[in-house]
């Protein structure tokens, strides 16, 4: 008998730590803990996308950079203070991530409209990019929430799990698969470049060299704006045709071989290889596209998050409470 209760008495323990380690995001996460808060947060968004269009670019991309370095824990929203290094001087966001002042706004908003601190930063970062995507013409798909905001922050993670614009197809693919992302899910998210700029310095060496697939009348045209020296922060759009409204022309442009970045062009050789196939059906399928950005948002939005106990809710998304 005994034995039989210990027995029980163990399988309870695992059973309890199997659901605690699986903790669920799921969508009404807030409805009764704040039900403002989903509200809140778009009016923010639609207001900062209206004064800047390219707000809705940059924060689309700080939700991606905070869910590939430790999964989605706000992690890149902590400041570095002398005591503590923290991600934004990291090689990838340095000079280059914007879009923190919308998120403190957000922040303070829903610390006064629930009153209470309970809406986490990693949260706001997923529900922001989502609604960035909507305010410039992409896909109101569903946002799961629940995430917890983390204690620490790692710039060597930052350096090392955040794709290089400069990495080929092998290495583009195996990086996302070291994140649980699929070749899908690599194409289907490049097409965020749909969205935004990218500084001179990061495609300069497709403008002058010999051995670059880019384009050569658009290669020319960009020159005038990004010297060989000098300029380094001067602004192209990734996706020359529309950078400011949601659709699939990002893939129609890496098909003319006008992908800004090499990572983008190295997602169509024209040789049938690697992800040809899926740069081509999504250029001619704009809905699949649609569709499927949205999954693979929720696939992102689902790494690594801290939920239960584990991290907590931060006061002000800067530093730690
Ligand atoms: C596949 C690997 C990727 C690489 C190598 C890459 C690289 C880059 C680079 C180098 C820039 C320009 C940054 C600058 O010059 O300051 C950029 C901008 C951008 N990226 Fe990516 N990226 C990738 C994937 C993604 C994903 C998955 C998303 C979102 C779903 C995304 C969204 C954006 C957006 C929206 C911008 C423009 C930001 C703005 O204008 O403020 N990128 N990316
Ligand atoms: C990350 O990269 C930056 C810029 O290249 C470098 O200065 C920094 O030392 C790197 N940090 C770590 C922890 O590797
Ligand atoms: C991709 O890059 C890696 C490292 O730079 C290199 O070892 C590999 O040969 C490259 N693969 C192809 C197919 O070019
Ligand atoms: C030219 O392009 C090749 C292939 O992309 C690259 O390996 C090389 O570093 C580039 N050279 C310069 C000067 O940018």
């Amino acid at each position: 008998m005994s034995r039989m209760s210990s027995l029980f008495a163990c399988l309870v323990v695992i059973l309890s730590l199997v659901s605690s380690a699986k903790a669920q995001l799921k969508p009404y996460y807030y409805e009764n803990i704040c039900p403002k808060a989903l509200s809140t947060i778009q009016k923010i968004v639609y207001e900062a996308v209206s004064q800047e269009t390219r707000m809705g670019a940059s924060l689309l991309r700080l939700h991606f950079h905070d869910c590939f370095v430790n999964g989605c824990d706000a992690s890149v929203l902590l400041d570095d203070t002398p005591t503590f290094t923290g991600e934004k001087n990291a090689a990838p966001n340095q000079n280059s991530l914007r879009g923190f002042e919308v998120v403190d706004r957000i922040k303070d908003a829903l610390n006064s409209e629930c009153k209470d601190n309970v809406v986490s930063c990693a949260d706001i970062l997923a529900v922001a990019a989502r609604d960035s995507v909507v305010a410039l013409g992409g896909p109101k798909y569903k946002v799961l929430l629940g995430r917890r905001d983390s204690l620490t922050a790692s710039q060597a993670a930052a350096n090392n799990s955040i794709p290089a614009p400069t990495l080929n197809f092998t290495r583009l693919l195996s990086n996302f698969k070291s994140h649980g992302l699929s070749l899908r899910d690599l194409v289907v998210l490049s097409g965020g470049h749909t969205l935004g700029f990218s500084r001179c310095t990061n495609f300069r060496s497709r403008l002058y060299n010999e051995t670059s697939t880019l384009e050569t009348s658009l290669a020319a045209s960009l020159k005038s704006n990004c010297p060989i020296n000098g300029g380094d922060n001067n602004l192209s759009p990734l996706d020359p045709a529309s950078p400011l409204s949601f659709d699939a022309d990002y893939f129609e442009g890496l098909i003319q071989k006008k992908g800004l970045l090499h990572s983008d062009q190295e997602l169509f050789k024209g040789d049938g290889s690697g992800a040809d196939g899926l740069v081509k059906y999504y250029s001619s399928n704009p809905v699949a596209f649609w569709h499927d950005f949205g999954s693979s948002m929720e696939k992102m939005g689902k790494m690594g998050p801290l939920t239960g106990t584990q991290g907590e809710i931060r006061i002000n998304c800067r530093k730690i409470n």
